[in-house]
């Protein structure tokens, strides 16, 4: 073994990671590619002194309370932090990192693709191609919402939040948010500014979440919510399940309430909700928000930036 210090790759990281991972520290790596059970992690913590988790390993106060205290850093590969109980490792004294910026254009650009494929009704336009089923064409043929002009309520007006309004900006979108507190008119960007939920929602045509999830946001769009959204309104959901009550959306759909929803995010992964497949206006995708090869090389070296520096005794960027 050399003086450098062991880390543990618990997911197939970006080649890029990998390789650099190597040069600086002694890495050992999850071949296998399979989320991490709490057992692993908790075993593994007594060999490594740096872990590098995606968002599918977590770090619950039950496990954190068994990792061993040789583990110093848990660098996550990700932006969101739900995973991990903060408080329990701050309590136990382990450091915690996330990956933010890096990830902000590639999610954006998928929530511009659920939010058109919602629109335009791109399930079935592909299911019906794919299954030779297109046999005729009509003005009234799968017509769908136009996003130049309309309202685009978005609820978090973060990094991502921002990255998104300004690629609807480029589809001449008239932009609301919601955010904690009032951005800067530099970056507000001529979007109207709402000091709450219940004003944002009836001018939303469509509404796009861009918050974290935590305890308050749980459900955040509930039945009561969705009900404020207008008639017909089409909802995106590119940050994290727990934003949304699942059976609340699904009743929506089915009463006409909501036109359509594009969804990345899901309660339940991997795997989804299987109640949505049933409905073609339920445009989902498999949580590839920041899924570009650009993007999860950034995610990988800003990662080990955060370790590099943590290890070198500064104070890593991104510590939270
Ligand atoms: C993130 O970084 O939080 C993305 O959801 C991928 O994990």
């Amino acid at each position: 073994m050399s003086d450098k210090p062991v880390l543990w790759l618990p997911r197939r990281v970006s080649d890029a990671t990998v390789a650099r991972a190597r040069r600086d520290y002694d890495v050992i790596l999850n071949e296998a590619d399979t989320p991490c059970t709490a057992e692993e992690i908790v075993a593994m913590s007594g060999k490594v002194d740096a872990m590098m988790p995606c968002h599918s390993e977590h770090f619950t106060a039950d496990v954190v309370s068994r990792l061993d205290p040789r583990l110093k850093i848990v660098a996550n590969h990700s932006v969101g932090v739900d995973h991990c109980d903060l408080s329990a490792l701050a309590a136990k004294g382990i450091a915690v990192t996330n990956t933010p910026d890096v990830l902000s254009d590639a999610t954006a650009e998928l929530a511009m693709l659920l939010m058109l494929g919602a629109a335009r009704h791109a399930v079935r336009g592909d299911r019906l191609m794919r299954t030779g089923a297109w046999d005729s064409w009509s003005p009234s043929f799968m017509v769908g919402k136009q996003l130049t002009g309309a309202r685009l309520g978005i609820v978090g007006m973060g990094r991502v939040g921002r990255a998104f309004a300004a690629k609807a900006l480029g589809f001449d979108m008239e932009i609301h948010y919601f955010n904690r507190s009032r951005l800067s008119p530099d970056q507000e960007k001529g979007a109207k500014y709402h000091d709450s939920l219940e004003t944002l929602l009836p001018e939303a045509d469509f509404l796009s979440l861009h918050c974290p999830a935590t305890p308050e946001t749980l459900d955040l769009m509930n039945a009561e919510r969705l009900a404020q959204l207008p008639d017909g309104a089409i909802l995106v959901n590119s940050a994290r399940g727990a934003l949304v009550d699942e059976n609340a959306l699904i009743s929506a759909i089915q009463r006409g309430k909501l036109a359509a929803a594009g969804l990345d995010c899901f309660k339940t992964e991997p795997g989804g909700n299987p109640k949505f497949a049933a409905h073609e206006n339920i445009f989902m995708l498999p949580h590839i928000g920041s899924a570009t090869s650009r993007t999860r090389d950034a995610m990988g070296f800003r990662a080990l930036d955060n370790l590099d520096a943590f290890f070198a005794g500064k104070t890593p960027q991104d510590l939270l």
